[in-house]
């Protein structure tokens, strides 16, 4: 089992956000979290992560109880296992587009960002500053630094939300097509219904 939830409650300030989430995952198994604006997808997709608590319940990623790892194992394990596409992009505008790729790796492995680079249709960009990309090529980046370091899986916040139809289609193709090439399992939030079709598992929040 790749993710195991079980009865999930997250508060903030006296107001419950989740109210008793189960979900089951099996490995390779993608996964979309759909429901509108201040549903809790964000909310649910950190504690998927590892990256936010739950108010009570258990979170399990392959058979280990997140509550039950310290913090540097909960770190390790997520920096080891886990890629990420956040909401806000978080490129460093001051950084080149590969060393913005690079970021999260001890030691750059310059082929894979070159690889990664020719992927995603930014040749030629390598040594532009995140700052000057268009929200497209940003985009990109930000899904080239999730997958550099082969990820189990990719977590990816509203992918599309702000594309229109042919744009959203092209980067959940990217997205998928490196999960592909890795063998990792997407796990997505969205209140954006055109992807719907993309995954295998859908856990409607309302
Ligand atoms: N740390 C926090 N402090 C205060 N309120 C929070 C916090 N985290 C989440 N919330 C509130 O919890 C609710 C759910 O937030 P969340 O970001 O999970 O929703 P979402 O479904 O991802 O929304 P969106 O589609 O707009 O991204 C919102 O009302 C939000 O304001
Ligand atoms: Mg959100």
């Amino acid at each position: 089992m790749l993710f195991d939830v079980n009865n999930v409650c997250f508060t903030v300030r006296n107001t419950q956000i989740l109210d008793n989430v189960n979900l089951h995952v099996e490995a390779g198994q993608s996964l979309l979290l759909l429901g509108p604006s201040g549903s809790g997808k964000t909310s649910l997709l950190n504690i998927l992560a590892g990256l936010s608590q739950p108010g009570s319940g258990e979170v399990k990623y392959n058979d280990q109880i997140y509550a039950a790892l310290s913090q540097s194992e909960l770190d390790r394990l997520r920096a080891n296992n886990f890629g990420f596409v956040f909401q806000k992009l978080l490129l460093i505008g001051h950084l080149s587009v590969e060393q913005n790729i690079g970021l999260s790796q001890s030691k750059a492995d310059h082929q894979r960002i070159k690889n990664l680079v020719d992927d995603l249709g930014l040749s030629g960009k390598e040594k532009q500053k995140a700052r000057d990309l268009s929200v497209g090529e940003a985009q990109r980046v930000a899904i080239a630094r999730a997958v550099v370091h082969n990820p189990t899986v990719i977590f990816a916040d509203e992918p599309t939300s702000a594309l229109d139809d042919i744009n959203a289609e092209k980067v959940m193709n990217l997205i998928f097509d490196q999960a592909k090439k890795s063998g990792a399992t997407v796990v997505a939030a969205t209140h954006d219904a055109r992807i719907k079709g993309m995954f295998d598992n859908i856990l409607e929040i309302a």
